[in-house]
């Protein structure tokens, strides 16, 4: 259990924290079923937790309104479309993107505007996409489109330890953009493997070599400021559940104006068109983001976003941001100075010691007194059985995991290219395909409301691991 002499010890050491004790008044009101289940959450990367104000707040709207669908002008339809044109307006506001130059898509979630991108940038032979190996499968996703239009595809690796990029290869590959073509670069803001914050710098200094920039922002916005009248993506795919846990089902593509004209859409749908004829077999796309909403959007929902994001607001990114530095330092201290009686160390991380440019998922592999590594799921089997959420596998970055993990390309092509293996790899075949490797890792991760309790609770979960 943690010790008064504890926090007084982490206190001393992170002094700041101080200074987010409203956190911990919150949690009491607000997420008081946390401590009631005596569950210790730490998967604030997979997904965030409400607070029972903004489900009371959102069941009340919803208990006094009258909503319909937003395609009418009734009554009904008005007040719809009133809600979700108000939360459009809050998530720019939010974001201090100016609404001359930056448009919201509402989207299911952050792959929903991924894909949105990916089905629609103008990607032609000679163009190129230009991503690194450390992003989300739906960022990697896009490049299945690019492939079918017969445009380039580049990866730049990341380094171990830190799993950083190394900038030399990034400028290189900046420089082949060809003038004229269309040149699509992305990265995430923050790493849902490593927690590694990738410099927004690299916004503007690709733009100034003829790159757009996807700025995937779905692990970066829950416990940062992204300020969009500083750096200026053209694209940021997020999801809302990630930043305040409620509403699931919805995320955003906020897109710049200039960057939206240039996109094409491969079809039209009910709500996205102005005009669209079946005998005169034409259709006439509406303008922004209206192109973009295939269909009704979730009018019922959206109106929760602006509710989620008041009570950011109300709290501060900046104090939660200050947790969560505090918190993920405290347990990267702790956890990677755990050794055996042998002297093996606890685990191995995958990503940077210490927290400058980082955020607060701590990815490692545990290893027993022998130095073998322990299979992540008996970790998460072990976690389960204390009440503990963390995450493991792969996290759907399989750039960053191959890359830590040590899984080769050739590894990689000698077991996808059996007979066997074409059309069908279930995760079993590739564990015994990789020679038994590990194919993922344990990921813990804090947020809003994590407290000294829960990081100190995991650490002595860790402790007990030791042999
Ligand atoms: C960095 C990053 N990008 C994209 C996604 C995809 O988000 P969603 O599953 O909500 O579409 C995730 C989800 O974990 C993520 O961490």
């Amino acid at each position: 259990m943690p010790t008064l002499d504890n926090y007084k010890t982490f206190l001393k050491a992170h002094p700041s924290y101080a200074a987010t004790s409203r956190l911990d008044d919150l949690r009491a009101d607000d997420y008081g079923r946390l401590d009631r289940a005596g569950q210790i959450y730490l998967d604030y990367t997979g997904g965030g937790i409400y607070a029972e104000s903004q489900v009371r707040q959102h069941q009340q709207l919803l208990l006094k309104g009258i909503y319909g669908n937003p395609h009418s002008t009734n009554p009904a339809s008005h007040a719809a479309t009133a809600a979700v044109e108000n939360t459009r307006e809050y998530v720019l506001r939010y974001f201090h993107a100016s609404p001359d130059e930056y448009d919201v898509i509402f989207t299911a979630n952050a792959s929903g505007g991924l894909k949105l991108v990916g089905e629609s940038y103008p990607f032609r032979p000679d163009d190129h996409y230009l991503l690194t190996f450390d992003n989300h499968n739906s960022v990697n996703g896009i490049r299945e489109f690019a492939h079918a239009r017969g445009s380039e595809v580049t990866y730049i690796p990341v380094a171990l330890p830190d799993m950083r990029v190394v900038e030399r290869q990034l400028e290189d590959a900046w420089d082949k953009a060809l003038p004229g073509h269309n040149n699509l670069f992305a990265y995430p803001a923050q790493s849902n493997f490593s927690s590694v914050q990738h410099p927004l710098e690299w916004i503007e200094r690709a733009h100034a070599r003829g790159w757009d920039v996807l700025l995937d922002a779905a692990a970066f916005a829950p416990s940062n400021r992204l300020d969009l009248s500083v750096c200026k993506p053209d694209f940021v795919p997020l999801s809302f559940y990630k930043i305040f846990g409620y509403p699931t089902g919805v995320g955003a593509l906020i897109a710049r104006r200039e960057a939206l004209a240039k996109l094409r859409r491969p079809w039209f749908a009910g709500g996205t068109i102005t005009v669209a004829s079946v005998q005169g077999d034409k259709y006439y796309l509406a303008d922004g983001h209206t192109a973009f909403e295939d269909g009704t959007v979730d009018y019922l929902n959206i109106p929760a976003v602006e509710i989620g994001l008041r009570h950011i607001e109300a709290i501060g990114i900046e104090i939660i941001h200050e947790r969560v530095s505090c918190l993920t330092g405290w347990m990267l201290e702790h956890l990677t100075a755990m050794r055996h009686a042998t002297g093996v160390p606890l685990v191995r991380l995958y990503g940077p010691t210490a927290m400058q440019a980082r955020g607060g998922a701590v990815t490692v592999n545990f290893y027993n007194t022998h130095g073998q590594a322990i299979d992540h799921r008996a970790i998460e089997e072990a976690a389960n059985r204390s009440n503990i959420s963390l995450r493991t596998g792969c996290f759907c970055n399989p750039g960053a995991g191959e890359l830590a993990m040590g899984i080769s390309r050739l590894e990689l092509a000698v077991c996808f290219s059996q007979p066997l293996h074409e059309q069908r790899l279930s995760i079993d075949d590739f564990r015994t395909c990789i020679d038994g490797k590990s194919t993922g890792a344990v990921r813990i991760s804090t947020g809003l409301v994590t407290n000294f309790n829960d990081v100190q609770g995991f650490l002595n979960f860790a402790q007990g691991l030791l042999g």
